[in-house]
């Protein structure tokens, strides 16, 4: 199965331009529940943006080699599994599919996931 035909529950949403998005950087969508969109290593990786420990914002955090730290209490997320990779988070955040096409990054969201102002997205 590749990825395409397992979109099938997938709406893609732009996100923002290629050139707004920064290694080591973030956006997050204006999304419930909220994702981000992270780029590290030249690599771009959609994420829950809700830690799994507390509630804070993951596109706040740290960023680097394809690792986010939250800043509340510096647990550490791969960006490419979600999984947790130190505490005190023990529990993965959802990943999510991204493509860029024509000049912008779109991310996969499920059917479930609303959008609360439509595909505006804000700068984390
Ligand atoms: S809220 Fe993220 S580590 Fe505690």
């Amino acid at each position: 199965m590749t990825a395409e035909t397992s979109s099938e529950n997938t709406r893609w949403v732009r996100v923002c331009a290629v050139g707004d998005l920064g290694d080591d950087d973030a956006v997050r969508l204006d999304s419930s529940p909220p994702v981000s969109v992270f780029k590290s290593n030249g690599e771009y990786f959609g994420v829950d943006d809700t830690c799994t420990h507390e509630t804070y914002s993951l596109a706040d955090g740290w960023i680097e080699d394809c690792v986010v730290e939250c800043p509340l209490h510096m647990a550490k997320f791969c960006l490419r599994t979600g999984r947790p990779l130190s505490p005190p988070a023990t529990t993965a955040v959802r990943t999510h599919p991204v493509r860029t096409e024509s000049g912008d990054i779109h991310v996969g969201l499920p059917d479930s996931y609303e959008l609360k102002e439509g595909a505006r997205c804000g700068t984390a």
